[in-house]
């Protein structure tokens, strides 16, 4: 079986592992802040704050902008429903756009269209690694929390993602391009909103009964996104190379590649392919021993009851994530493209088939 996705654990990360459990130390200490430290720094952040999960620094994210009930905050719906939660924790009401049909992500034509006088932050994910353009977002004058728990190295005009909005958040989740099992980090420049996120994260010492959570990471945790780190520009690397892989074969194939803008350094998360129905041929696939999925469970529409987000449907309809990440060989990327080109000719030929029969006339009218 060729996996979806697969985290990538070396001899230089077990050992960093066992040193750090041998240290005795193992709940939040050096280890987590020297992680926060280095994280702060590649993206260009004052601070760093860093979490259990992606979910919890989203959180501490909205806390920290002080944003609750009566507020809304604008999502996109096709992206992960970590972020409907998020806005709900704080008591929040999630005001859902559309996206991109190219690239997937929230661009400010459709925030635009889904404002109101009520919103007060924008979450805007980074979908599959591609950046969104923060800047023409974030001139619509609101709070930006980026989302780059898809996106860690990818960068918009150069510039580091993670350090374009206001607040930047990232997830470390198992399967992530970087991993400490679970975890997750915030990041920002405004040393009120790193204070509350902070305060926020640990419940213990302190004086008053302000909702606080345990959303702390371990320092085995950091010690392996240390060493993880090290490593990221040799994952980034590597992906880089396989879509490049991917796109001569897919081109070859006549599949439609990923939209990449020529100001965006995509980092390739996911390798996200267009056909006409990804369900059934994520199912082809399957049984040819290749794990390809949708790469968005459902569209955040439709957990809140609302329609009306076409370029979301679509993407829901057509949207396939092909196997990547640094351990995936060339010789797999041939394997999964020749797989696609032929489970897609033969939904086709299905397709054909089921077409209910055309009659033509050759009577003159
Ligand atoms: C775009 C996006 N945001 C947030 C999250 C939540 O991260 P975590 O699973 O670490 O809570 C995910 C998780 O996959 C995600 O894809």
């Amino acid at each position: 079986m060729i996996a979806h996705s697969k985290p990538t654990i070396g001899p230089e990360d077990l050992s960093a592992v066992a040193e750090s459990l041998a240290s005795g130390q193992l709940a939040q200490g050096a280890g987590v802040r020297r992680f926060e430290e280095r994280i702060a720094a590649a993206c260009g952040r004052r601070d760093a704050v860093a979490t259990n999960s992606g979910t919890s620094a989203l959180h501490l994210a909205l806390l920290g902008l002080g944003i609750g009930p009566g507020d809304e905050v604008l999502v996109p719906s096709y992206t992960c429903v970590a972020l409907l939660h998020a806005v709900r924790l704080v008591g929040a009401t999630p005001r859902l756009a559309d996206v991109d049909p190219q690239t997937y992500n929230l661009t400010a034509a459709e925030a635009r269209r889904a404002l109101t006088p009520a919103t007060r932050a924008i979450i805007v994910p980074h979908m599959f690694g591609l950046p969104a353009d923060v800047p023409a977002l974030a001139a619509l004058g609101i709070p930006i929390i980026e989302d780059c728990a898809q996106a860690i190295g990818a960068t918009h005009r150069g510039r580091p993602v993670g350090g374009l909005g206001t607040v930047g958040i990232y997830s470390f989740y198992a399967t992530k391009v970087l991993t400490t099992g679970e975890g997750g980090m915030l990041v920002a420049d405004d040393p009120r909103l790193l204070d509350r996120a902070r305060d926020a994260r640990d419940y213990d010492g302190r004086p008053t009964l302000v909702p606080r959570f345990n959303y702390k990471m371990t320092e085995f945790q950091a010690a392996l996104g240390l060493s993880q780190l090290k490593r990221l520009p040799g994952f980034l690397a590597r992906r880089r190379a396989l879509a490049a892989c991917y796109g001569e074969r897919l081109a070859a194939a006549g599949v439609a590649r990923p939209a990449v803008p020529p100001e965006c350094g995509h980092i390739f998360y996911r390798y996200v392919v267009r056909v006409d129905d990804a369900a059934r041929l994520a199912g082809g696939l399957e049984r040819r021993g290749i794990e390809a999925k949708r790469p968005v469970f459902s569209p955040l529409h439709r957990y809140v009851g609302e329609d009306g987000f076409p370029h979301t449907d679509e993407a829901m309809r057509t949207a396939l994530s092909l196997p990547i990440y640094p351990s995936l060989a060339d010789a797999d990327v041939e394997t999964v493209v020749d797989a696609l080109a032929y489970e897609r000719a033969a939904a086709r030929r299905w397709r054909r088939k089921e077409a209910p029969l055309r009659v033509t006339s050759y009577l003159p009218a």
